[in-house]
């Protein structure tokens, strides 16, 4: 190997990158950015331009089952057979042209009527979890707030009856936490939960797709159901796409919300110049996605031979798109690690642009927007906790969020 400052330096999951990686994305972008794991056997891109051009590029596949399988090491792969049954016909998984026939039949659970009703049903539940705490004077904005939103507005929006939401919730949690750890030591843990999680899921997620067969409503997985009937009706197909969208819609969200209070209570000028001019939300949220990415790597697998960077990737090898590490290259962004509500312009790369943009983008802009709105408005004196440090997550590469962040009001 040539070229690495340090490589074994590199240490993505030890607890001082867990706590604050973007140090050491730097170092990595200005001593290697396109970096050979020896320790984890993947490619790691840092560079905005790097990152950027891998994600429209065609010779990579979006496919992962090879990296599922690698990251089990010498473990048997039946250990994930439910896991990679599931996920492998999956949106997120496909590669054109097959993606594109199913991101056409995704596309009809987020239709224009669809999205304004749910701007409701975010301002209520918000509401109604802030309910709970307001005279408490303190709250974990992780337990008491972005773990359960999100779940509950993707329950309401895919029709889910309340005894099962705590299933939903905990099965999600158990498949993002195998998905976003390739490289952890506890992967067999992590791949039995996953896999025990992801039969469940999708067993149930067969039941409720069975009713709407028979009783369609307005809910997600009716529009979707609705679609595969005219397309060609594909169970099992159909299976995957509400698990992953399911999935994809409330564990992302449940890390923005605590990364975006945590940057604005750590920016208090910041902070205050959006409670003086609430009309700045929409920038705040941009820039709460670019300064502290939800996702920040996405893995794709190369197809054929390739040079990124001067450096050759042989075909098969595993590449991981550093999406946090891009939106801080000062390459692209002037003083990227200053955390500023009105930058402009912000080409964050924070929802993969490319033909896997997040499908789910409008959602997840509304719901940061009406959730930090609701929350400056009804707790203007927000401010952290002395008594109970946050405690940052430490088991996902690819989901960055926290496990606790304790705050006084
Ligand atoms: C702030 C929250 C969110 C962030 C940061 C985020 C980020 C992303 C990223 C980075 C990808 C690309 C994945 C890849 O190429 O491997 C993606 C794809 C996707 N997201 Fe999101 N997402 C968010 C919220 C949502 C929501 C609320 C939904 C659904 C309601 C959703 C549904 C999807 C789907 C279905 C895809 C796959 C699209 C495709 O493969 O064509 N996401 N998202």
């Amino acid at each position: 190997m040539t070229g690495f400052a340090n490589p074994q330096s590199y240490d993505l999951f030890s607890p001082e990158a867990l706590l604050n990686r973007y140090p050491l994305y730097k170092r990595m972008r200005e001593e290697d950015p396109v970096h050979y794991s020896e320790s984890f056997g993947y490619w790691v891109l840092t560079r905005y331009r790097d990152v950027e051009a891998a994600l429209g590029d065609e010779r990579l596949s979006s496919d992962r089952t090879a990296l599922f399988i690698n990251q089990l090491g010498s473990l048997d792969i039946n250990l994930i057979q439910n896991f990679i049954r599931v996920t492998s016909k999956s949106i997120i998984e496909r590669d054109p042209p097959d993606h594109t026939r199913v991101r056409k039949l995704a596309n009809q659970g987020f239709t224009t009527r669809a999205i304004e009703s749910w701007r409701s049903i975010i301002q209520n539940t918000t509401d109604r979890l802030l309910d709970n705490v307001e005279n408490d004077g303190c709250m974990d904005v992780v337990s008491d707030l972005s773990v359960i939103l999100p779940g509950l507005i993707t329950a309401e929006l895919f029709g889910v009856p309340e005894a099962d939401r705590a299933n939903v919730l905990k099965w999600g949690v158990d498949i993002a936490t195998f998905w976003g750890a390739p490289g952890s030591s506890n992967i067999e843990e992590y791949a039995r939960k996953a896999d025990f999680a992801i039969a469940q899921f999708s067993e149930f997620i067969r039941q409720l797709i069975e009713e709407r067969r028979r009783q369609p409503g307005t809910d997600m997985i009716s529009l979707l159901t609705m679609a595969y009937e005219e397309q060609g009706f594909n169970l099992e197909e159909l299976v995957s796409q509400c698990v992953m969208i399911s999935n994809a819609a409330h564990l992302t969200t449940t890390d923005l919300i605590p990364n975006g209070v945590n940057a604005l209570l750590h920016h208090p000028d910041q902070l205050q110049k959006l409670q003086e001019n609430p009309a700045l939300i929409n920038s705040a949220v941009e820039e709460v996605i670019r300064f502290d990415t939800a996702v920040p790597f996405l893995f794709r697998i190369a197809k054929q031979d390739l040079t990124i960077g001067g450096k050759d990737i042989p075909a098969g090898s595993v590449i991981a798109l550093g999406l946090g590490a891009a939106n801080h290259d000062p390459e692209k962004f002037n003083s990227p690690e200053v955390f500023n509500i009105m930058r402009s312009p912000n080409e964050h790369l924070g929802f993969a642009p490319g033909i896997h943009f997040c499908l789910g983008a409008v959602l997840a802009r509304m719901e940061l927007t009406i959730c930090f709105t609701t929350l400056l408005r009804r707790l203007p004196n927000l401010k952290f906790n002395p008594d109970k440090p946050a405690i940052p997550r430490h088991t996902s590469l690819v989901f960055k969020g926290f496990d606790s962040l304790p705050v006084k009001f």
